[in-house]
């Protein structure tokens, strides 16, 4: 137990890279076969390990902050996991990452107050036992456990880890409109659904350590997304107004992002697409050691 020494975690944001539906499943989700990848967009946290037995969680944004937040549901369940009344925590929250994004950021969140718990509390938990207990939280936090860049399948918990792909820049945008993950699995027919050969061909230039091709970058979610929200479609239009020669929706959106190979254009197109109005950043992909630095002690972790 480390008692009374606050450590500042970054939980950082993903976006898919692809994301292809598969089919519903009979528990009401969706098998889905995506490759995600952490980016340099984070929330912060500052968590303090007490012997208390109590739960502190804060946020600076009002309708975050209560035991229904991701972040202090993760404190709680760990918590009973361990079975020791006498482990408490502190948790505050610095949100950056937009909510209802499609950037996982809650989910992140969760997953980092997991595995840094798991440290100070002493817990030496395997990450394989943070995962599981993780899904239980939501189908993205098994993801955020590992970090870097990942292939997801089933309803997202099934995480297989791939070496980091090519590092690159990322112009992320957020159209002004908050979209439910829910909603937009609900509109999904079995026309949507998509076979796995897109993530596939990623997967190969991963492992290859390619530039990833840009006809592979392919979301199942994000046709409907555009047609469904008039504000998704105009800020993918100014990006490419912007310079952007690709653009990409993020998981079920409505976060859209451009990739670039070279910083200084992926600066030019993120101050072109800012000076048009739209809420944009420079970001870059972070890899699974980025991923591990970020919450200190858990590289011993895993081995
Ligand atoms: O797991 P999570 O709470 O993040 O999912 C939010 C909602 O998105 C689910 O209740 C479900 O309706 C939908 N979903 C799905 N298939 C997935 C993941 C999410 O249908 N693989």
């Amino acid at each position: 137990m480390t008692n009374g020494q606050t450590t500042v975690v970054a939980a950082h944001a993903k976006i898919n890279l692809t994301l292809a539906v598969l089919g519903k499943r009979p528990d009401g989700y969706h098998d889905l076969s995506s490759v995600m990848q952490t980016i340099s967009l984070h929330d912060s946290l500052d968590i303090t390990a007490t012997t208390d037995g109590r739960l502190h969680f804060t946020c600076g944004i009002p309708g975050l902050s209560g035991s229904r937040n991701l972040a202090y549901r993760a404190a709680d369940l760990l918590r009973a996991d361990a079975g020791d009344p006498s482990l408490g925590a502190t948790l505050a929250l610095h949100k950056v990452v937009p909510t209802q994004g499609g950037l996982g950021g809650g989910s992140s969140d969760a997953a980092y107050v997991l595995a840094a718990l798991n440290t100070l509390w002493g817990l030496h938990l395997p990450d394989e036992r943070l995962e599981a207990l993780g899904a239980r939280l939501g189908s993205d936090v098994p993801f955020f456990i590992r970090g870097g860049t990942c292939l997801i399948a089933g309803r997202g918990e099934v995480v297989t880890p791939l070496p980091d792909a090519r590092p690159f820049w990322l112009v992320l945008a957020k159209p002004p409109v908050a979209i439910s993950t829910a909603a937009v699995f609900r509109t999904l027919s079995p026309a949507d659904y998509a076979s796995p050969e897109h993530s596939e061909a990623i997967v190969g230039a991963i492992r290859a350590g390619d530039v990833l091709p840009a006809e592979h970058l392919v979301n199942s979610l994000e046709a409907g997304v555009l047609r469904a929200y008039p504000a998704v479609a105009a800020t993918r239009d100014a990006l490419l107004a912007a310079g952007a020669p690709v653009v990409r929706m993020s998981g079920s959106g409505p976060s859209l992002y451009a990739p670039f190979a070279d910083r200084a254009e992926a600066s030019a197109v993120t101050e072109r697409a800012t000076s048009a109005g739209v809420t944009a950043w420079l970001c870059r992909t972070v890899s699974h050691a980025e991923v591990l630095a970020a919450r200190p002690q858990a590289a011993v972790l895993r081995s």
